[in-house]
């Protein structure tokens, strides 16, 4: 089987409920780090990886992100008679073009593995990507990019691992590790949100994963695993020790959960302290208002 990787599976139809009540009108995936929506950043990332289809996995209340891949020819207008360039190539690099992107409803919220399963019939027999837009990952060679050129060399699973403190490994899929070679590692468990003390490491799964189609034939029995849903990683651990394998890829990078409250005001600070344009004032407040709570205490 070919190793080109052109497809990516984006699942956005979670509710968003750590975000109420922003997330009663606003789908969680088009909140704004800075001034571009979370999921811009994973699209842009996986066109840097060389996708070329882009799958959305929606449910009820998701209009607003279709919405945002459409293009706004009357904005484009308006800018380019006031001579806007800059926000025109911004607002344009955004575009889609038709056919690139498709969007399945996941009708029941049955876990990860369902809404992978649910993009079957556009995969076909090729290897494909998935996205998880609440892990933003800061880097130099954005993180899909970077398993992209893994996988050509080795093929077979991958996902993207990063070691978390252990008191936060049930909150992740976990791996086990059979062969650590540096950035890759060969696995030979894998175990969704562990009990407290039973993680078989602290090398858990953040969420970039590139899949060979056998693993939406593995979805296909649903069995249900950790919190009663159909569980991704389930689907993936089946397929080791087979001639495939599966593999951990510690990317080079900094990881956001912006699934968390927390972890969306640490990216919105980082990434504005990235831009040029933002960086002066912002650094200003952070300085003062950490030494007027350093006084005040
Ligand atoms: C999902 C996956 C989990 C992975 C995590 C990374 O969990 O099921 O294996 O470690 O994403 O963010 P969720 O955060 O959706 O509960």
């Amino acid at each position: 089987m070919s190793r080109k990787v052109t497809k990516a599976i984006f699942p956005v139809a979670g509710l968003g409920t750590r975000f109420l009540p922003a997330t009663k009108s606003v789908p969680k995936e088009i909140m704004t780090l800075v001034d571009r929506p979370l999921v811009q950043y994973a699209i842009d990332e996986a066109r840097a990886a060389g996708i070329k289809e882009f799958i959305f996995v929606t449910s009820r209340g998701k209009g607003a992100l279709e919405d945002y891949f459409d293009h706004a020819p009357q904005l484009e207008r308006e800018l380019e008679a006031k001579g806007k360039d800059k926000l025109l190539k911004t607002l344009q690099d955004t575009n889609m073009d038709s056919g690139e992107i498709a969007y399945i409803r996941q009708h029941k919220a049955l876990g990860l593995g369902h809404a992978i399963w649910c993009a079957r019939r556009l995969i076909g027999n090729e290897p494909f990507a998935v996205m998880l837009p609440d892990d933003v990952i800061a880097a130099d060679k954005p993180c899909l990019q970077q398993m992209v050129e893994a996988y050509e060399e080795v093929g077979g699973n991958m996902v993207a691992a990063m070691e978390v403190p252990a008191d936060k490994a049930s909150a992740y899929g976990i791996l086990d590790v059979q062969e650590d070679m540096g950035s890759l590692v060969s696995v030979k468990g894998m175990v969704e949100k562990p009990a407290a003390g039973e993680a078989p490491s602290n090398l858990a799964v953040i969420g970039r994963y590139i899949l060979s189609p056998q693993i939406l034939q593995n979805l296909e029995d649903k069995q249900v695993g950790a919190g009663g849903e159909i569980q991704l990683t389930d689907a993936i651990a089946k397929q080791i020790g087979t001639e495939e394998g599966v593999y951990g890829f510690r990317f080079n990078g900094q990881r956001f959960d912006c699934g968390s409250k927390a972890g969306f005001l640490q990216a919105t600070v980082s990434f504005g302290l990235s831009r040029d344009e933002l960086r002066h004032d912002l650094e200003g407040y952070l300085h003062e208002v950490m030494s007027s709570r350093k006084a005040a205490q």
